[in-house]
């Protein structure tokens, strides 16, 4: 389900228009292929995000989520804009280096969002308790990239089902350590943030 999501997710800023300007520019006259030419990098620049949302709405019935988001800002603009969901991310800390942790900003995105629309939370997920600190913090679900890619590196669909388990059991042994018989028990006073923990030494 997520990849089908991520496809369109993905595409949102840049990826789909980017992928239409690379179309135009990839084959000359000639059917050679040629370097896109992005001057300026222009094809990377921001854009109105109804205005995105307006035109992914255009071609696909599929729920619209908006991955990338980072602050408050974007997070409100994208419930206004209509969209299905919001997915905290840095897209993996891939592009953009000192982009910030995701779970430090999850919850500000959480509170903009104010249970309009589900909050996913993306990046960094290695752990069971990295699941529970992201739904304690707010989020509903969580995604996971590379561990899944390792697995399938190391053994193949069995390794992706060992990666999905090795998490599932990992949560359930914090819910269980945490007193949290059921998901809707893990609440947002089960973590301590670490102004909190500085907090609560003075
Ligand atoms: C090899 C690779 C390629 C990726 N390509 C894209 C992409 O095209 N679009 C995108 O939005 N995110 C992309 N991502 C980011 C993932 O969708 C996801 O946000 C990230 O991997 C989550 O962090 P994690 O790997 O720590 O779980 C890519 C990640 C990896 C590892």
């Amino acid at each position: 389900m997520f990849d089908t999501v991520k496809f369109i997710v993905g595409g949102l800023s840049c990826y789909f228009r980017e992928k239409h300007l690379i179309l135009k520019h990839v084959f000359d006259d000639y059917c050679r292929m040629i370097a896109p030419k992005l001057k300026n990098l222009e094809g990377l620049m921001p854009t109105e995000i109804d205005f995105d949302i307006e035109w992914l709405r255009s071609i696909t019935n599929l729920p619209i989520l908006v991955k990338g988001v980072l602050t408050h800002e974007d997070a409100r603009k994208a419930v206004e804009a209509g969209v299905a969901g919001v997915i905290v991310s840095n897209h993996g800390g891939r592009q953009l280096d000192f982009s910030p942790a995701t779970v430090s900003v999850l919850e500000e995105v959480v509170h903009a969002v104010g249970g309009k629309v589900p909050v996913l939370f993306d990046g960094g997920v290695r752990r069971g308790t990295d699941i529970f600190k992201a739904l304690a913090l707010g989020a509903q679900a969580v995604l996971v990239g590379r561990p899944v890619v390792y697995g399938l590196a190391a053994m193949g669909q069995n390794g992706v089902r060992s990666v999905i388990e090795m998490l599932k059991n990992e949560l359930e042994l914090t819910m269980a350590l945490s007193g949290c018989p059921t998901l809707k028990d893990i609440t947002r006073s089960h973590v301590r943030t670490v102004n909190e923990s500085f907090h609560s030494k003075l």
